[in-house]
Formats: structure tokens, C-alpha cells, sequence
């Protein structure tokens, strides 16, 4: 909680959702933003039915950890659940998702109406990638590495060498 104008304000708790497999620089870029919005910003590993996972949730959760240390708004977690109920445990006021071309518009513009629908409380508020960031996805990290390529400047230089390892053939 914190003072402004005489009024006790809630602490403003943001949710950062998405299947981090692994955590990109695209990614990292959305979360330091959202934490220059809100008190405290969770960055939540959850199930995209759609998405087969290369890794595992803990290791998911560790590049998270790591990626982010230097961030004190954040924190990690994991739900199998959906993402409207999670909201409601945490008292979070909004998601925070990147938006990286028009082409994600339809997609997002659909689970945050569904999510809305779930829980009305659940505003999602859309951040506008970096442009460095456009063409970056988790997919293509682990499709270069995989193949052996550089991915220095894709995901944070902390994890860079465990997830090349990690893909490597
Ligand atoms: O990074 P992604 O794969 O685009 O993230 C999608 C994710 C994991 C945020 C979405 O699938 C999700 O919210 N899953 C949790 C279950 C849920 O609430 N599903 C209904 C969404 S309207």
C-alpha cells in the first residue's frame, strides 16, 4: 500500500502471462516496461494448449528468475489454471502482453475479450514491442539454437549459454 494525496492507494499488481519457452529479449523488454507501470509485476508461466513445451516449467521458471534479478517489481509463478482465477487470487488490476505486428492483434484481441468475459475486473493492456524486438519469438530462438546458431541478443546473456546447451543436437 502507499500514500498519495492523503488516500491509501492498493498496490498495483500486474500479470505478465505466456508459455517463456524459453523467456526472449522481446519478452524482457515488455516486462521492465510494465514494471515502470505498476507496484509489483508477476511474470506468470502458464499452458498454451496450442503449444507443445521444449522445456520444462521449472527451467521455464529459472530463466525467468534469472533473466529478471535485476528487477525488484518481479516475480515469478506458475499456474495450470486459467489466467482469469489467477487474477482474482492475486488482486492483480491488469495483463500486460506484447504486441508484436498486427498479426498478433486477432489472437490477443480474442483472449483478452475471453478473459474479460471470465473475470470482469481483467483489463489487458497491450505494450508496442521494440522494434528490434518485431520479428523475435520463442519459436525462432529455439528453431536457431537447435541448428546450432548464434543466439546472442535473442534472450538475456544470462541464460544464453544454458539454452544453446540445452537445444543443442
Ligand atoms: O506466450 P503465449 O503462448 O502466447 O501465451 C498464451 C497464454 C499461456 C497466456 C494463454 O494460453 C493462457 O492464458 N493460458 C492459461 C489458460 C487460460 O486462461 N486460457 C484461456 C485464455 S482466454
Amino acid at each position: 500500500m502507499w500514500e498519495i494525496r492523503g488516500g491509501i492507494q492498493p498496490m498495483r499488481v500486474a500479470i505478465c502471462p505466456g508459455s517463456f519457452d524459453p523467456i526472449t529479449m522481446g519478452h524482457l523488454d515488455i516486462i521492465t516496461r510494465a514494471c515502470k507501470l505498476f507496484d509489483k509485476v508477476i511474470v506468470l508461466v502458464s499452458d498454451n494448449p496450442d503449444k507443445n513445451a521444449t522445456f520444462t516449467v521449472e527451467q521455464k521458471l529459472d530463466f525467468i528468475d534469472r533473466a529478471t534479478a535485476h528487477l525488484p517489481e518481479v516475480e515469478s509463478d506458475y499456474t495450470s489454471g486459467l489466467l482469469a482465477d489467477y487474477m482474482r487470487d492475486k488482486n492483480a488490476c491488469a495483463i500486460v502482453k506484447g504486441l508484436r505486428a498486427i498479426s498478433d492483434f486477432e489472437y490477443e484481441f480474442q483472449m483478452a475479450l475471453a478473459n474479460r468475459k471470465l473475470n470482469p475486473d481483467a483489463e489487458t493492456v497491450f505494450l508496442t514491442t521494440q522494434g528490434e524486438n518485431m520479428y523475435l519469438s520463442s519459436s525462432l530462438v529455439r528453431q536457431i539454437a537447435g541448428l546450432g546458431g548464434d543466439i546472442s541478443g535473442f534472450v538475456p546473456e544470462v541464460i544464453q549459454k544454458d539454452i544453446e546447451q540445452a537445444l543443442k543436437k
